[in-house]
């Protein structure tokens, strides 16, 4: 492990010598199933080509002290008594509450040996490319080896989602560490959320030509507090109504009776959500086929759906949506939880650079901040590095 790998550089710095190994998990895009994870639906995600490191020894004590290369990364220093009893806040909460999260897992705190952990990563922060997963899936993975716990990757998953949950007190689903841990070179995530059952979908983007663009409209998005428990509240009280455990059991032709029983704003969040797991699964048949084009006006119907029905777009997202069709790419729409973060488009390598100079003219001439492009690449998933 060389000094060049900036995780195990900070961690030579502020902890001196060499950490026991070295991990990495990629933050996610989602091609496609938005609001459909915590309806127990379908996703499709792919783990980028941008993760976070983690370099981790583990101490004869029970101290465990963590640092970031991170602004204002200061080391924090704590013990394994502090963590299990949920005393944590602010950025160490991702990955001590991985550590808690082992715990109510059925790991043994009062058993395992502290670690000094040092964390790089190049996932950007808040352009919901899910920079906090890669944190916690990255934690999650080191200390599963270290600790010799032995959990699969659905294990890790669910543990990094309940570190998610409890750290940030967002409620969101399993999306993004699932994606984080499940990913694989040049392939999508298809992911069933009820069961955690995983097929990775072969994408060959790039042996046909294509790339995919993520354009950050730079606007914050607001999952803990505002729209996102909001969405979620929506969907839960819209399944006690129809009388399913959730709305991954409503049926497409189970709508006009849904639309008779429900008030109309409730009626068109679970239009979504129907309509949006059938276009995930229309979706893994159309790249089976390589039908790229039907996928592609999947992901169009999908971003007009959460625009007109879930109501989670932003003005700026949908401008890029509406450049990218402007100009004939295959497929755009906003990805992740809405209400600002990023949007993808699907279109030839080529046209890719003109695509963002389009988006930056077109965000300029609205007064919108200006936005920042760069193309993703299918990864693997998280995982031993060294
Ligand atoms: C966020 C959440 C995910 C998922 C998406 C919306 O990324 O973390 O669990 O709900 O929003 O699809």
């Amino acid at each position: 492990m060389s000094g060049h790998e900036p995780a195990a550089a900070l961690f030579a710095d502020r902890f001196g010598g060499e950490p026991d190994g070295l991990w990495r998990a990629p933050g996610r895009v989602n091609l496609i199933g938005e609001h459909t994870d915590y309806n127990d639906g379908f996703v499709l995600p792919f783990a980028i080509d941008r993760a976070a490191h983690v370099a981790v020894a583990l101490r004869e004590d029970r101290t465990v002290r963590i640092a970031s290369t991170f602004e204002g990364g200061d080391t924090i220093e704590t013990t394994l008594d502090d963590i299990a009893d949920r005393r944590f806040s602010g950025w160490s909460a991702y990955p001590f509450g991985v550590v808690w999260a082992f715990g109510e897992a059925g790991t043994d705190l009062a058993a395992v040996r502290g670690f000094d952990l040092a964390v790089d990563s190049d996932v950007p922060v808040g352009a919901g490319l899910s920079s906090s997963a890669a944190i916690e899936m990255a934690t999650a993975v080191a200390l599963n080896d270290l600790w010799e716990v032995g959990a699969d990757r659905a294990a890790l998953a669910r543990i990094g989602r309940r570190a998610e949950n409890v750290a940030v007190g967002a409620p969101t689903g399993i999306m993004d560490q699932a994606a984080s841990v499940f990913g694989e070179a040049d392939a999508a995530v298809f992911l069933d959320c009820r069961t955690i059952e995983v097929e990775q979908v072969p994408l060959g983007f790039a042996a046909a030509g294509l790339a995919l663009l993520v354009v950050d409209t730079k606007v914050e998005h607001a999952h803990a507090t505002g729209g996102y428990r909001d969405r979620r509240e929506a969907c839960e009280r819209a399944a006690k109504e129809l009388g399913v455990p959730a709305l991954r059991d409503v049926a497409l032709t189970d709508l006009p009776d849904a639309e008779q029983r429900l008030d109309p704003v409730t009626f068109r969040r679970v239009r979504h959500i129907v309509t949006e797991d059938a276009r995930v699964l229309r979706s893994v048949e159309a790249l089976k086929e390589h039908h790229t084009a039907a996928f592609g006006a999947l992901m169009y119907e999908s971003h007009a759906s959460m625009r007109d029905d879930f109501e989670i777009s932003v003005p700026e997202l949908d401008t890029v949506v509406e450049v990218a069709r402007s100009r004939g790419a295959v497929g755009a729409r906003m990805t992740g939880g809405g209400f600002g973060g990023s949007a993808i488009a699907l279109l030839p390598a080529d046209e890719a650079d003109a695509l963002a100079e389009a988006v930056v003219a077109a965000f300029a001439e609205r007064g919108y901040r200006e936005p920042a492009s760069f193309r993703v690449v299918p990864a693997a998933g998280a995982g031993r590095l060294a």
